[in-house]
């Protein structure tokens, strides 16, 4: 395929070779034609087993015609069929503020205005947004796409680690697609195809299809997870090495065998916070140690403040929530007191709490608790709100009511007709 670039960065130059030895062509542009000159690109890139050097692969494309630099960016738009928009977005070295955009509303900006100069043969274009961007960013900076002709953006944030781009392009775990709508709400198609097929021809891994939003946060939380593991690392680094006898490698070296519970995909749901007498128990006797060892940061003091903070967040919601439905709604269920479905435990349950915290608060109101497992009876409903605190099968479908809300902050209930199901975590 032909494909265009505008930005051969550190990131943009890799990404582009990677293609080229797939077999597509590339037409590339940056505005600093020092980058264009790919004698000047220094980064230590790996290349796949059996290549040159990235400098030399990347010689081995311009000679042989499949990077073609572009000294006027009209001839990657001419040109190709998909283009890459792989400009930079830093940080501003805060956390106040969003990326600075300014380079890529400045590409977008001129990227459209030379499509106004090119009228007609821009149809049926696809324009691909690669920079890490905040989510609701695309849709907003590719509101001049629409407005001018019938072109297709799509956001593919690149999940390549500095130095290993082609390597992680050509092996990665994934490839994730955002769209203007979701894809499997109709309206979409050709351009899943072509960025489909087009990824077809470098790696075998799952292609995930989504919307821009989805994507965008995706991309910023794949990072973020990474920062998270290894401050949580780094923190058990730093107790043990105040702890006599302990040993940081020895301690994750025996977590990294947790591949059931800890290294896996447990644990990693939005839900309730963690619940249970014996995480709780552990987090608060290794805040104490934390902080009798003067520790830097006492994560896990901030693991129960953090849980905490993220309980109230749910129970305001369903304040509001009662709080906007007191004049009809007289009845509110909390449902489930168990901390773990299908089960009687209640240590530090979270749906306990909430009881106990919405009924002292709406006392003016029948606040009541059901749970399958420690109730002996189904009570009869009438039309209320219903706040689903464990996440017991049986909540699944029951037939609540006609008329009556229920907020999940699973996402797991089946949506009964007439019924207003409020999802925590599924922003509309
Ligand atoms: N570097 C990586 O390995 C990597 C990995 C994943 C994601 N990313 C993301 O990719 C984006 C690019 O990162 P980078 O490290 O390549 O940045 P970079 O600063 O190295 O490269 C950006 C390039 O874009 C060029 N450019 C700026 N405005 C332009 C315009 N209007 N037209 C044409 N070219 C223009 C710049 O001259 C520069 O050469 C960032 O959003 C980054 O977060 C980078």
């Amino acid at each position: 395929m032909k494909l265009g670039f505008f930005g051969l960065g550190n990131l943009g130059m890799p990404f582009a070779l990677g293609w080229i030895m797939r077999g597509h062509q590339v037409f590339g542009y940056d505005k600093n034609p020092d980058r264009m000159d790919v004698e000047n690109f220094n980064e230590m890139e790996a290349t796949p087993p059996g290549c040159g050097t990235i400098k030399e692969e990347l010689r081995k494309a311009v000679s042989s015609g499949r990077l073609l630099m572009c000294a006027d960016p009209m001839d990657v738009m001419y040109k190709s069929d998909i283009i890459f928009i792989t400009v930079q977005t830093p940080s501003q070295d805060n956390e106040t503020s969003d990326y600075d955009l300014g380079p890529l509303k400045v590409c977008i900006q001129e990227v459209t205005g030379l499509m106004a100069g090119l009228s007609g043969i821009t149809n049926g274009k696809t324009f691909v947004i690669v920079s890490t961007v905040l989510p609701g960013t695309t849709r907003a900076l590719s509101q001049p796409f629409s407005k001018m002709q019938a072109s297709t953006v799509v956001y593919n944030p690149a999940f390549c680690a500095m130095g290993t781009v082609i390597p992680d392009m050509f092996n990665p775990e994934f490839v994730l697609l955002g769209f203007a709508q979701e894809p499997f709400s109709g309206g979409i198609g050709v351009e899943v195809g072509i960025m489909s097929a087009l990824y077809r021809t470098v790696t075998d891994s799952e292609v995930l299809l989504t919307n821009y939003e989805n994507a965008e946060m995706t991309k910023c939380c794949y990072n973020a997870f990474i920062t998270t593991k290894i401050n949580f690392a780094n923190s058990v680094m730093e107790l043990a090495h105040k702890v006599s006898g302990c040993d940081a490698d020895v301690i994750m070296d025996n977590l990294k065998k947790a591949k059931n519970r800890l290294i896996s995909t447990r644990y990693l749901s939005g839900g309730m916070g963690d619940q249970g007498g014996c995480h709780i128990k552990e987090a608060r006797a290794l805040s104490y140690l934390a902080s009798m060892k003067s520790v830097s940061y006492n994560w896990p003091k901030q693991s129960l403040d953090c849980r905490l903070s993220q309980f109230y967040f749910i129970k305001h919601l369903l304040a509001d929530v009662i709080e906007k439905n007191q004049e009809e709604y007289s009845d509110i269920w909390i449902m489930g007191r168990a901390f773990k479905p299908e089960t009687n435990l209640t240590d530090e349950s979270l749906g306990v709490k909430m009881y106990e915290k919405i009924k002292a608060e709406w006392w003016h109101h029948k606040v009541r608790s059901y749970d399958p497992i420690i109730d002996c009876y189904e009570p009869e409903f009438d039309k209320a709100i219903f706040f689903i605190a464990t996440k017991h099968e049986a909540f699944r479908k029951l037939a609540y009511p006609t008329g009556s809300i229920v907020v999940d902050p699973w996402r797991y209930v089946e949506k009964p007709d007439g019924v207003e199901l409020i999802q925590v975590g599924r922003c509309q």
